[in-house]
């Protein structure tokens, strides 16, 4: 017997387009349809692929999915979580997390909010398989953020972005009049002292506030802007997998790290983070 489609993907169908034709899709068992006869079968570990055919530009690669699960469950990031789910506008019903990763801050926030859904996209395999069970109301599916979204027209409520890429004038058009956008990025000092204590570890573009108010300020109007920070103590486990889930894990020599990362203590997390209501 078939496995039925998850539940959580139900109410998104009516929103979702075909990626080839942007036509609208039924889904019938586990394959989304539509009238072009463009189709794409649920993976079976519950989440849509919808790259159709194309490479995506970027994405996180296995071990860095698996080294954010681990961090993730150590609870390190949980005073963030909590800070999206205090800062995310009151009602709203469909929520887009673009890069979303595990789905741990969008898990998060349909844990607080009982009416509403989510849908988790990224491009990373691995951390999809991870975001397909995170809630029992959050969807996943695969699509490159630097692509036009197989999604209708002002078909969500909050689209989240946290630590992820971003392409405003999508997220402009998919989101409801009146919809947000709530964006989380590093400040300059978030993980410093890992920072100095890998160098191979990508710094934070000090222009980073100026750009991003550049791109979204026309599109968007800011609502509100906080700053997060606190100093976690890791072990050194929990320090290595916060390195090995950062783009940094590539350049960095595991015998390097390892000598390096025995003693961290205590790890400064220090974030931004800021909500926009779209224009
Ligand atoms: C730094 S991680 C953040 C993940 C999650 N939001 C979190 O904070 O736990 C960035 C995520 O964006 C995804 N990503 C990178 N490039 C992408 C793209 N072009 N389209 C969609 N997702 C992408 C990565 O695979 C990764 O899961």
């Amino acid at each position: 017997m078939t496995r039925p489609a998850p539940s959580a993907l139900l109410p998104w169908l009516s929103s979702l387009r075909c990626p080839h034709c942007a036509e609208p899709v039924e889904l019938a068992e586990r394959t989304l349809r539509c009238p072009q006869r463009h189709s794409f079968d649920l993976a079976r570990a519950g989440y849509l692929p919808l790259l159709a055919g194309t490479s995506p530009t970027s994405g996180d690669d296995d071990d860095m999915a698996r080294a954010r699960d681990s961090f993730l469950a150590t609870g390190a990031y949980a005073p963030l979580r909590e800070a999206i789910v205090q800062i995310a506008p009151p009602g709203i019903r469909r929520i887009l997390d673009i890069g979303c990763g595990t789905g741990y801050y969008l898990a998060g926030l349909l844990e607080q909010r009982e009416d509403a859904h989510g849908l988790g996209v990224d491009t990373s395999v691995r951390a999809l398989r991870f975001a397909a069970r995170a809630h029992e109301r959050a969807a996943a599916a695969s699509w490159d953020v630097f692509a036009p979204f197989p999604l209708a027209d002002g078909s969500t409520d909050l689209v989240l972005d946290v630590f992820a890429p971003r392409n405003p004038e999508e997220f402009a058009r998919v989101l409801a009049p009146g919809g947000h956008l709530l964006v989380v990025r590093p400040a300059p000092d978030h993980l410093e002292q890992l920072r100095s204590a890998v160098p191979a570890m990508v710094g934070v573009d000090p222009r980073k506030e100026e750009r991003l108010h550049q791109v979204l300020d026309p599109l968007f109007t800011t609502v509100s802007t906080t700053a997060v920070r606190y100093a976690p103590a890791l072990d050194a486990t929990s320090a290595r997998d916060l390195v090995a889930m950062t783009p940094s894990a590539r350049h960095v020599d595991e015998q390097h790290l390892h000598a390096l990362l025995t003693d961290t203590a205590e790890v400064t997390v220090s974030v931004v983070m800021s909500l926009h209501r779209r224009r």
